[in-house]
This record gives C-alpha cells, structure tokens and sequence, in this order.
C-alpha cells in the first residue's frame, strides 16, 4: 500500500489544475504577474483600486472609470443593522478571520447573488464592506463602541485604517496599506483560490466561494503566517537572540512562518516591495529591534537552509509599526484576497467543469460487513 507521504502528486504540487488569464506566479519578470503586468511596477505605479478594477475587468481603468469605481465603492461601506446584530454578538476571543467568514456567509444572506448577472455588484460590495465587517466587530468587542462605518477615506487603506485608529491615517500609512493590498491580490492557484474554485464549479453563489476561501487561507501554512511571524519576532530581543532562537528551532525542525514557499524557489518578489517599506516605517515609528530582528532571520534562514521570506514575514514588522493588532494582519489580507478570488470565481464560470479529482485507495481490500456481534 502506498504511503501517503511519498506519492509523487502529494499537495498537488507541480500539476495543472486548469487555466487563468489572471496571473502567473515564479515565471517571467520578477516572478509575479496580474494580467501580464510585473507586481514591482503595480506596486510602485497604481492604486490598490485600480488592481481591483483589473482582476474584475481584465484591463486597468481609465480616469473616468476608476473614478466611478472609487465612488461606487465608497458608496458600498455601509452595514445592514442585521448584519450589525450579528457581529455585536460576536464574542471579543474570537479569531477575526472568523467573524469575516460569518460577516461574508451572513451577507449572503441578506443580500444574496440572485444571479451569475449579479457578479459585479456582490463582488464590489464584498471589496467595500468586508474593511467596516472587520473593524465594527473589532471596535465593538474591544473598546464598546459602534463605528461609523461610513468614512469619506479614499482609498480602502486609508478606511481600514481610519476605522481602526478613528482618526485619517497619514500619507506614508496609507501608502504603505495600498502597496499591501496590492501585493496580496492575487496569486494563482494558491490554497483559499483553489477553494474558491471549486466551489463555484459546482455553480454555487459567490458568497459561498469567498466564505470558503477565507477557510482556508486562516490556516497558518496559507494566509495566517504573517501573523505567526509577528508572534515569532516580537519573542526575540535583539538581533543575537534572533539567531539563537532560530539556530534552535532549526535544530529541532521546526518550521518557521514567513519562509518558505510552495512555487517560488529562490525568492518571493513580493518581499523586497514590502522589506523596504517596513524599513522606512522603522524608521518613523523609532524602532531598533523588530527590523533589525526580521533582518537576522532573514539571513540565518538563507545561509542554514536557503529559505528565504515570503510575503508574510516583513509584512508582521510593517502592520506592528502601523499600529495594527496581530490578530488583524490575516484579515487584511482577506480584504485584498476577495479582488483575486472572485476574479477566479468568474474565470471558472466562464468555462466551467465540475473540480472533482480522483484518489489513490490505499484503504482495506473488500471485505464483508460482519455482524454487529461479532465485532
Ligand atoms: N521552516 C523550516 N523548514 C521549512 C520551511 C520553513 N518555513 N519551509 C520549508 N521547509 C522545509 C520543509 O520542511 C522541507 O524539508 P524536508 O525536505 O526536510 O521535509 C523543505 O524545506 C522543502 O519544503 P518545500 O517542499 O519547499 O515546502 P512545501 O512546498 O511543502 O511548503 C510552505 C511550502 C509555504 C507551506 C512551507 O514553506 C511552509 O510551511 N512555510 C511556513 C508557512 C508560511 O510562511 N506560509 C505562507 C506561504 S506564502
């Protein structure tokens, strides 16, 4: 019988599942596309809501377009006071990740993906609201108070920030939230698209894709590594500590989040973007450990196993020194995933076959069913 560890299609890796025009990820370029453009250029010259209008649209807009996108957006922030009921009953322990899964499922609920036709307009609502779902919960549970969900920010950044600080986040911050967002859009086949799509192969509605998503990406091997790493480095003391504890966890084989990846083998493209801005933001928030701690990691985990950091790990320094709480940094992602899910959620429908594999049996050979007495 075969040993599950050893079959060669094990997790999938390497194989083709099927086809997108969205991304591609570890080919050309930097190693990350949306649309056939480099994520180093979106992230240096664009908007996280002309990203979103991209993945839904196939182009970037135009003036005009991205100007009734962000209207239309903004005008989607508000919260039906049934969904409010909902979150107020949420218990402050809970994980974020799993209010938005009841946010995302109770929306559905309330206002349901009627048709395929409907697309648009849910997945510009879900993009608009899941930000104030997050942080009436977050604000409601931690500090008692029920927010104004409706701020005028211009960017979802900004309003994620904003709604967390209750005050208009700065320049740098709100740059910093967009070029995040952009960075966590899309990424192909990962675990929580995947999810998305086989979910709407069976033809389901939206709402079902994307609260299956966010299933899987709160896991710690997917999504909920940033905050993992910021558990990680915030344990350590000083850069000599950093290498000491990580010189242990190796020798015990442990795995260290915010390293590693399933596609890229020699770097993550999106690292250097976000490394460099959690340099600058140590440096406005006055910091002399958590980066210079991220830094020695990186190079231990290079020399000892050529693992170097994805995404995740420099993202852990640079949501602390923004002030946002650990338990928010896996939701942040969410708020940005939903543009590359959705667009995925389209795709499938667009040219759809139920996802349905086959597995190797490596159970018991057929055998009767004995007697209940005789067992
Ligand atoms: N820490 C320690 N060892 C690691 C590691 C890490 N973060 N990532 C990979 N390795 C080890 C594996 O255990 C494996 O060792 P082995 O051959 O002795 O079993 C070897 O490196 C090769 O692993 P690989 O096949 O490249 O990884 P994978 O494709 O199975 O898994 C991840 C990819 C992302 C799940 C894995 O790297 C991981 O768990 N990373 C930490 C979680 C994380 O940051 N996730 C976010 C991804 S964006």
């Amino acid at each position: 019988m075969a040993d599950a560890k050893v079959l060669s299609g094990a997790g999938l890796r390497g194989q083709v599942a099927g086809q997108t025009a969205l991304c591609t990820v570890g080919k050309s370029g930097t190693g990350l596309t949306y649309c056939g453009y480099d994520i180093s250029e979106l992230a240096d010259k664009v908007q996280f809501e002309e990203v979103a209008y991209l993945l839904a649209h196939g182009e970037l807009p135009n003036q005009a377009q991205l100007q009734a996108y962000k209207a239309r957006l903004k005008g989607l922030r508000g919260l039906p006071q049934a969904l409010k009921d909902v979150l107020e009953r949420i218990p402050a322990d809970a994980h974020p990740m799993d209010v938005l899964r009841t946010g995302c499922s109770m929306l559905g609920n309330l206002e349901p993906e009627r048709s395929f036709a409907d697309a648009d307009h849910a997945i510009e609502r879900m993009l608009a609201v899941f930000p104030s779902v997050l942080l009436y919960w977050y604000r409601f549970s931690h500090d008692g108070v029920r927010i104004n969900t409706e701020t005028n920010d211009d960017s979802i950044g900004a309003h994620f920030l904003h709604m967390l600080h209750d005050q208009a986040p700065s320049q740098l911050h709100s740059e910093v939230m967009n070029t995040s967002l952009i960075l966590y859009a899309e990424h192909e086949f990962n675990a929580s698209t995947f999810t998305a799509r086989v979910c709407a192969s069976t033809l389901s509605d939206i709402h079902s894709c994307v609260t299956g998503a966010i299933g899987s990406l709160r896991g710690p091997l997917h999504g909920g590594a940033n905050e993992a790493a910021m558990e990680l480095i915030e344990a350590m003391q000083s850069a000599d500590h950093a290498e000491q504890t990580l010189m242990g966890m190796l020798a015990r084989k442990d795995k260290i989040m915010g390293f590693g990846h399933a596609i890229y083998k020699e770097f993550d493209p999106r690292n250097d973007v976000i490394k460099k801005w959690s340099k600058k933001l140590a440096e406005e928030y006055g910091d002399s450990r958590l980066y210079d701690v991220s830094v020695r990691c990186e190079e231990v985990m290079w020399r000892e196993k050529k693992l170097f950091p994805n995404a995740d790990f420099f993202h852990a320094s640079a949501y602390h020194f923004m002030g946002i709480p650990t338990k928010l940094f896996t939701p942040i992602f969410v708020m940005s995933r939903v543009t590359g899910w959705t667009a995925h959620v389209k795709e499938q429908r667009a040219n759809n076959r139920i996802i349905r594999p086959s597995a190797d049996y490596t159970g018991p050979e057929p055998r009767p069913v004995p007697a209940l007495s005789e067992r």
